[in-house]
C-alpha cells in the first residue's frame, strides 16, 4: 500500500446512553428531528461519509427497572434516515437492522426503498442482536443461539443481496412503469435459513449504487468471519492504536481466507473526540465530560452490572461494596461491555484498584471510562490520526459525539481542515453514492451502466 490511508468519518448518533451528555444547556433533544438534522448537516459540511443509527428494539431492564446505562429514545432508523435523506445530499445513511427478528424480504424492500429514495446513499449495518429479552417483542418463543444466529444472518444477507441484484438493469434504466410489468424484472429468490423459509422477488429497481452498502457490527470469531465474507465495512469497537492494528490484521487475514482482497472490508471503529485549543485544556475538558457522563446514579448502575444486585444503598462517593457479586458470570441484560464477565474476578480487580488509588465508586467508574477517545488540541489529534493513516490500521472513525447536536462543530471546523492539509482526509465528496464515496468496488451492472449510458 502506498501513501497514508485517506481517513473517512462517520457519525454515530446514539440516543440516550451514558456517553452522551444530555444535561447541559446546549444539549438538544434525543428525539426531535432538529437534533438529527443539525448533526447530519454538520457532518455533511465536514464531508463525513456516513450518518449512522443503531437499533434497540426493546428497552433493557435490570433488577426490575429500566436500565440506566442503556439506549432509549431512539426512533426507528429507516424512518429517521428517510427524513434525513430529504435534507442532505451526499452523506451516507446507515441503518442498523438485526437479522434475527426482521423478516428478510420485508427488510430488503425497506432498505432498497431508502437506497432509491436517497439516490444510492443507504447502508445496512447488519447485527444479530445478542439478547433473549428482545425476542419477547416478537412472540418467537425464544431466540437463536450464537452460532445459529450467524448462520441465519448469513443466509439472510446472501438472499437479500441476491434479491437486490436480480432486478434487470435494462428495465430499471428504462424507468418506464409499464416496462416493469411487461417483462419479469426480477427473479424469484428463496430464503432458507433453517429457521425461516420464504420466497419473493424484488419489487424495486436498483439505486445508482447498485444495492445498499453492507456494514457489520459483532466482534466474535463468527461475527468477524461473517463480515470477511459478506460486509463492505465493519463498525468495530477497537479504536486504541495497538488494538486497532491487531483487529485490522485479523480481519485482513480472514478476508483473504474468504477469497477476497485483504483490504476489501473497510474498518471504522467507534471513537469519541474531545477537542480544545490546547492539550491541557482538552485534558481538563475531558475530566469535566467524564464527570458529566458518570453521574452518581450511573456509577452505581455500572457496578450493578457486575454485582447483579441492588447497590442503591451504597454511597457513590464512598468505597466499593465489600459484599461479593451474587452471580459468577454477568448476565445477558448487562450490556455489551459486561456480558459474560467473570463477576467475582472483576469485582476483586476493581476493589484492588480502588484501594490502591484511593478511589470512590464514582471515581473508579470515571477512571474505567477514561483513556478511550482522542483528547487534545486539533493539531495533536491530527497528528494522532496521521499515525493511524500511516500504519493503515483503520479506514476511518465512526465518531460518537458526547454532546448533541453541537458535538461535531469543533471537529468539522478545526480538525477536518488540518487533516485535509495533511492529505489524510477527503477534500470533496468523490461522487454521489455512498459506495463510491467510501471507495468501494462497484456491484452489479447498474452503477457502471448508468454512468456510461
Ligand atoms: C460496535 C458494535 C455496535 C453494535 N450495535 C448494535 C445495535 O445497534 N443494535 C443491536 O441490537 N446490536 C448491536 N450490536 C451487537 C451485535 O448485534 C451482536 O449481537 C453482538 O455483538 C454479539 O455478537 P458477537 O458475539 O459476534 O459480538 C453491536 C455490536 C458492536 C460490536
Amino acid at each position: 500500500m502506498t501513501g497514508p490511508t485517506v481517513l473517512r468519518f462517520g457519525v454515530f448518533f446514539q440516543g440516550v446512553n451514558f456517553s452522551t451528555v444530555w444535561t447541559e444547556p446546549e444539549s438538544g433533544s434525543q428525539t426531535d428531528f432538529e437534533s438529527f438534522r443539525r448533526v447530519a448537516q454538520t457532518a455533511e459540511r465536514g464531508l463525513f461519509s456516513a450518518f449512522f443509527l443503531g437499533e434497540g428494539l426493546r428497552l433493557r431492564e435490570h433488577l426490575g427497572a429500566l436500565h440506566q446505562l442503556d439506549v432509549a429514545g431512539r426512533p426507528d432508523a429507516q424512518t429517521q434516515l428517510a427524513a434525513l435523506a430529504a435534507v442532505t445530499e451526499r452523506i451516507g445513511l446507515v441503518a442498523t437492522q438485526n437479522t434475527t427478528y426482521n423478516d428478510p424480504l420485508d427488510l430488503a424492500h425497506r432498505l432498497a426503498s431508502l437506497d432509491l429514495l436517497s439516490g444510492g446513499r443507504a447502508a445496512w449495518n447488519v447485527v444479530t442482536t445478542d439478547n433473549a429479552w428482545t425476542g419477547e417483542n416478537f412472540r418467537r418463543g425464544g431466540y437463536l443461539d450464537h452460532a445459529d444466529r450467524y448462520r441465519h444472518a448469513e443466509a439472510v444477507v446472501v438472499a437479500t443481496k441476491k434479491l437486490w441484484d436480480t432486478w434487470d438493469a435494462e428495465i430499471a434504466a428504462s424507468a418506464a412503469a409499464d416496462a416493469w410489468t411487461a417483462d419479469t424484472p426480477s427473479e424469484l429468490v428463496e430464503v432458507d435459513t433453517g429457521h425461516y423459509r420464504a420466497t419473493g422477488r424484488s419489487r424495486l429497481p436498483q439505486s445508482p449504487q447498485g444495492r445498499p452498502v453492507i456494514f457489520q457490527a459483532g466482534d466474535s470469531a463468527e461475527g468477524r468471519d461473517f463480515a470477511a465474507r459478506q460486509a463492505d465495512v465493519i463498525f468495530s469497537a477497537h479504536s486504541a492504536f495497538d488494538d486497532a492494528k491487531a483487529f485490522a490484521d485479523d480481519i485482513r487475514q480472514r478476508t483473504l481466507k474468504a477469497g477476497r482482497p485483504a483490504g476489501d472490508v473497510k474498518i471504522f471503529p467507534g471513537q469519541e473526540f474531545i477537542l480544545a485549543d490546547t492539550d491541557a485544556e482538552a485534558e481538563e475538558k475531558a475530566r469535566w465530560v467524564r464527570r458529566k457522563q458518570v453521574t452518581p446514579q450511573t456509577a452505581i448502575a455500572f457496578l450493578e452490572n457486575i454485582w447483579g444486585t441492588d447497590l442503591s444503598a451504597y454511597d457513590p462517593d464512598g468505597p466499593l461494596p465489600e459484599i461479593d457479586p451474587v452471580q459468577e458470570v454477568s448476565g445477558e441484560t448487562r450490556g455489551a461491555g459486561f456480558r459474560a464477565a467473570q463477576a467475582k474476578a472483576t469485582a476483586d480487580a476493581w476493589r484492588e484498584r480502588a484501594a490502591a488509588e484511593s478511589l470512590s465508586i464514582r471515581e473508579l467508574v470515571i477512571r474505567l471510562n477514561s483513556g478511550c477517545g482522542f483528547v487534545g488540541s486539533p493539531s495533536s489529534v491530527a497528528a494522532t490520526l496521521q499515525r493511524y493513516a500511516d500504519a493503515h490500521v483503520v479506514d476511518g472513525f465512526n465518531i460518537t459525539p458526547w454532546l448533541i447536536p453541537s458535538g461535531l462543530d469543533d471537529i468539522v471546523d478545526t480538525l477536518v481542515p488540518l487533516l485535509q492539509e495533511r492529505g489524510i482526509y477527503p477534500t470533496e465528496y468523490a461522487r454521489d453514492t455512498l459506495r463510491e464515496n467510501l471507495g468501494l468496488a462497484s456491484v452489479g451492472r447498474t452503477q457502471e451502466a448508468r454512468r456510461t449510458a
